[in-house]
């Protein structure tokens, strides 16, 4: 008999920061929905990492993780082929980091840029034991469930080959059993922000998944367009204008038509705005409906967080149990 082909495992997640946005489904969360079919996956919930610099927030993690899940849940992540799981609900990540740790040298997480980065962009000025370990948590989240690929954008690279440098070690040291993780990279669609620059949470340019017809009418209307461009009839230049951006994303049907009479000055901003505002909002529609769904099923999202972990923590334990035989801590003629 043909052995069943397996598939390959993948895991990714998200910090429960707050709202995901239009970045995030155009950039990641369209393709997590498609990778669902082909893969196993593993979506983390990571609040670990939202306390690695958020000591003094964590009031706001029920309400942050709550808005996180059923963000995955509107855009399509389905429950019945992914597993969503909270990392702090599953001990052995805790316990995985630990023995990790032991492995890496502080110079080596010294050097790791987005590590570097963070501290400077976030003006971070006492850096914590826990935050320099960021980089080991997150090698513990993907090798203690295997994960074969991992889907990221480029600033967690650095993060990844850390966790390749570590499953290599421990296979040398102790015995093969990890698989060497690869990022998984596609085409990374970028959408800019409502000012033009990146779209993010802290730079208050984002447009949310859970924004209403009225905060996202009010959003679009206070994007910028093309500077160069003061009346109506003035000719545009779209390449320079972010709404013409949200065109190719979201109402690619009018894609040329609106370039040529931009170009031409046959439309202006405010009725080329408003023919976003409604493209979004259908774009939105079937995300609404089912976050309108699950809102209103309390236990229904509390029933596929609980079987997620359960099933991450299936998964892990087995991962434990062998680090622990390879590493000689289980005595197992002792206890
Ligand atoms: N990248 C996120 C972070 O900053 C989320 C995350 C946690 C993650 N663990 C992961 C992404 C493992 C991919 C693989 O922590």
């Amino acid at each position: 008999m043909p052995k069943a082909k397996i598939k390959k495992r993948i895991l990714t997640g998200d910090r429960p920061t707050g709202p995901l946005h239009l970045g995030h489904y155009v950039g990641s969360l369209e393709n997590r929905v498609k990778l669902q079919d082909k893969y196993e996956c593993f979506f983390i919930i990571s609040d670990y990492a939202y306390i690695t610099d958020r000591l003094v927030e964590t009031k706001k993690l029920n309400n942050n993780v709550k808005s996180l899940v059923l963000d995955y849940l509107s855009v399509g992540i389905d429950p019945k082929k992914s597993t969503i799981y909270v990392q702090s609900k599953i001990p052995q990540v805790a316990e995985l980091a630990l023995l990790f740790s032991m492995m890496v040298t502080l110079s080596r997480l010294k050097r790791n840029p987005t590590i570097k980065e963070e501290i400077k962009d976030r003006g971070i000025s006492k850096v914590s034991y826990g935050f320099m370990g960021w980089p080991i948590i997150q090698a513990a989240d993907i090798l203690c469930v295997r994960a074969d690929l991992v889907p990221v954008g480029e600033d967690q690279v650095p993060h990844i080959e850390q966790t390749r440098e570590i499953a290599r070690d421990f296979n040398r040291m102790f015995g093969r059993i990890f698989p060497i993780p690869e990022v998984l990279t596609g085409k990374v669609a970028r959408l800019p922000g409502l000012d033009g620059r990146k779209m993010s949470k802290s730079l208050g340019n984002a447009i949310n998944l859970s924004d209403s017809p009225k905060q996202i009418k009010e959003k679009i209307n206070r994007a910028i367009t093309d500077p160069k461009r003061i009346h109506s009839f003035d000719k545009g230049h779209p390449e320079i204008c972010n709404i013409f951006q949200y065109y190719k994303a979201f109402n690619r049907e009018e894609l040329s038509e609106i370039k040529e009479k931009c170009q031409k000055g046959k439309i202006g901003c405010v009725a080329c705005k408003e023919k976003m505002t409604k493209a979004i909002n259908e774009f939105l529609e079937p995300i609404r409906e089912r976050r309108n769904f699950y809102e209103k099923k309390k236990d229904i999202v509390k029933e596929i967080l609980n079987s997620g972990n359960k099933k991450t923590e299936k998964e892990t334990a087995k991962t434990l149990t062998l680090v622990k035989e390879k590493m000689h801590l289980d005595y197992k003629s002792l206890l």
